[in-house]
This record gives structure tokens, sequence and C-alpha cells, in this order.
């Protein structure tokens, strides 16, 4: 089957040398050589994520750490800040556990001001919040800075931030937000195959822990915690060992790259996307909110999908659809990991070609 170049919002194109990496031989994950692969994967993540705070990896994709995120902060409520359809996940997670919740959403295309932030936590009926960063199906980045403004007024809350789709691409300095749980996946802006999470969990987040009763097991914030504080380390199941090599190989080509430069790099691309939907369509986003890391299109010619994917298919390329009710109205191009200006240029040549698009 003839490759297709992914500029969907996940998995991403994985570069060919870290997919050589994955087909490393196994080692023991009891083994010292384990506990210092892992302990100098957290050293790199915590630098990526300008934080001091421990970080799990877990053998799962990120919805995974989402359930431990709110499952193991929350005692009195949750408040989920929802802005689309990753939003609404938390509060189905929250649900789905029993956790008492309450969700405040917003009109799709815009983002979490903070005055909803305010207003929710001053009732003080809320002990954990919830807020995705980059919002995959809208295209809608929050603004963390201003955001974590108000959640500094309010100590008594754990704040967990999913920043699935945006970690790697976007700045994102924890200790200085205060991000108590900051959870994302490896097949986004890290540029790595789906099936691996990670998480960094604050003092304030692991107290809160240890007053949940029911943290459940395969989530449970503690013990995976226990593993890595107390057994130099490691991780209480079998971790996937090729994920976790491959983590290793990307961090470093990440830091080589260098951080600011990576974080310009995405702002270009996310520039150049917008420029190029503006000039044909128009962007589904709030431009004050839109993304660096994927670009939410309104179908303002009304041309189908469906066809012009099939068209870009046909020719090794691959973009996506609206997410669940934007469907039909909306289209996704991805602009994250290692991708480049000239991917972007070869891919929208290729859209204008099909479509006939003249300004
Ligand atoms: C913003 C956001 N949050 C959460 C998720 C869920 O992550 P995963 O698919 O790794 O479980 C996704 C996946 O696309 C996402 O884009």
């Amino acid at each position: 089957m003839k490759h297709k170049k992914l500029f969907i919002p996940g998995p991403v194109e994985v570069d060919e040398a870290v997919l050589q990496i994955l087909s490393t031989p196994m080692i023991g994950h009891r083994s010292s050589e384990y506990s210092e692969l892992q302990e100098r994967i957290t050293l790199k993540l915590q630098n990526l994520m300008y934080t001091t705070n421990p970080i799990i990896l877990s053998a799962s994709s990120g919805t995974g750490l989402m359930e431990m995120a709110i499952r193991c902060t929350t005692v009195k409520r949750a408040i989920v800040f929802s802005v689309g359809a990753f939003g609404n996940r938390w509060f189905e997670i929250a649900k789905g556990s029993g956790i008492p919740a309450d969700k405040h959403e917003v009109e799709w295309g815009t983002g979490i001001t903070p005055g909803i932030v305010d207003e929710y936590l001053a009732t003080g009926r809320y002990d954990a919040a919830t807020l995705t960063h980059n919002e995959t199906s809208t295209g809608v980045m929050n603004h963390l800075d201003e955001l974590s403004e108000v959640f500094r007024n309010y100590p008594d809350v754990v704040w967990c931030a999913d920043t699935v789709s945006s970690l790697g691409g976007v700045k994102i300095e924890v200790d200085r937000l205060g991000i108590d749980v900051c959870v994302s996946s490896s097949q986004k802006a890290l540029g790595l195959p789906p099936g691996l999470s990670l998480a960094s969990i604050s003092e304030k987040a692991q107290a809160r822990a240890k007053e949940v009763k029911n943290r459940g097991y395969y989530f449970d914030m503690l013990l995976l915690l226990k593993y890595i504080l107390e057994r130099n380390f490691q991780y209480p199941s079998t971790p996937s060992l090729p994920h976790i090599y491959a983590l290793d190989f990307q961090l470093d080509r990440i830091l080589k790259e260098g951080l600011e430069a990576r974080f310009a790099r995405h702002r270009e691309l996310a520039g150049y996307v917008r420029s190029w939907a503006k000039k044909y369509f128009k962007l589904f986003t709030q431009e004050d909110f839109a993304s660096d890391t994927v670009t939410c299109i309104r179908n303002s010619r009304d041309i189908s999908f469906k066809d012009l994917n099939a068209r870009l298919s046909e020719r090794g390329f691959m973009i996506s659809n609206g997410y669940g009710r934007l469907k039909e109205k909306t289209f996704r191009i991805a602009h994250m990991a290692d991708m480049q200006i000239s991917d972007l240029e070869e891919l929208t040549q290729h859209i204008e070609d099909i479509l006939q698009l003249r300004c």
C-alpha cells in the first residue's frame, strides 16, 4: 500500500529514523538499564515541559492519563472547561467514573476566557478543574498565560491541562503556569507513533490523590509515582519498550533542533496555513484563539471534502475532515511535529490544483 503523507491532527508523520528505533531489541523492564532509560527520558521531558515535577509515562494513549488526572484529583467536584469534542471527553470520563462534575462549554471556535474560569471557581464548589489547551476538533488554542493567573487565585483547586495536541510544538511552561497535571500523547507534536502518553504531576496533585479513595489500579496516580520515586524510575506493569526507545531518541532530536526554534517553526507553519485558508476559504476558529498546530477551515466553498481527500490520496497526501458535528462544515490541516514549510507548500499546491482554486 502506497504511504500517504499525513497532514491529519494525529497520528502524524513519523521520521524514518524514529521508525527504525522502534525495532531495537527488548531489554528487561526491571533492569537498571531500563531505569536509566526512563530517568534519562524524564530529564529531557522536564526540560521540554519547563518543570521539576515527576513525569509519568503510560502505555496508553492520552485519554488514559486524562482519566487518571480527573479521577485521582477530584474529591469534592470537578469543573470541565470545554471548547470542543476533547473538552467534552473530560466530562464523559468524569460521568463514567462516577465523579461529580459540571461542564461549561463555549461556542465551538472560541476559547475560554479568564472571566468564565473565575465565575466557576469563585463559587467554592470545585476542587478540580480541567482545561483543553489545544482543542483539535475546533483548532482553538486557549491562552494558558491569562487563565493561569485566575487558577493562581484558587490554591485549593487542582488544575489539569490536556496538552495532547500542543506539547512539543508550543511552549508550555508547566511550573510557571502552575499546571498541576499536564497530560500529553506521543502521536501529535512530539512526532512519535500512537500508544504512549505522559503527564507531569505537581505536589499539590499528589497530596490530593492521597485523599481519593477509589483511584483504580492501572491509572492510580500514586501507584505510578511510587514506581518512579521509590523504585528508581520503573513502571508498575510492562512498559511499551519500543515507544520508550523512540521517545528517548526523538527527544534528543527535539532538543537538538532547539526548543525556541521548534516553537518558532510551528508558529511559522500555522501562519502559512492560516494565510492560505483565508485566501481561498475562511477560518472556522476565532483568529485570536487559532492554534499553532492545527487549523480548522470553514468549508465556505461547499466543496466535497470526501472527493478532495480521495484525489489527494491518489497523489499521496491525506488531510482531515471536520470532527463530530463539524464534519460537513469544516476540514482540518495539521502542521506539527517534524513538518517543514516545504511540506505544506506541496500540499496546498495540490489542493489548489485539484480544486482549480483562483483567488
Ligand atoms: C486535544 C486532544 N485531547 C485528547 C485526545 C485524546 O488523546 P488520545 O487519542 O491519545 O487518547 C486527543 C486526540 O486526538 C486530542 O486531540
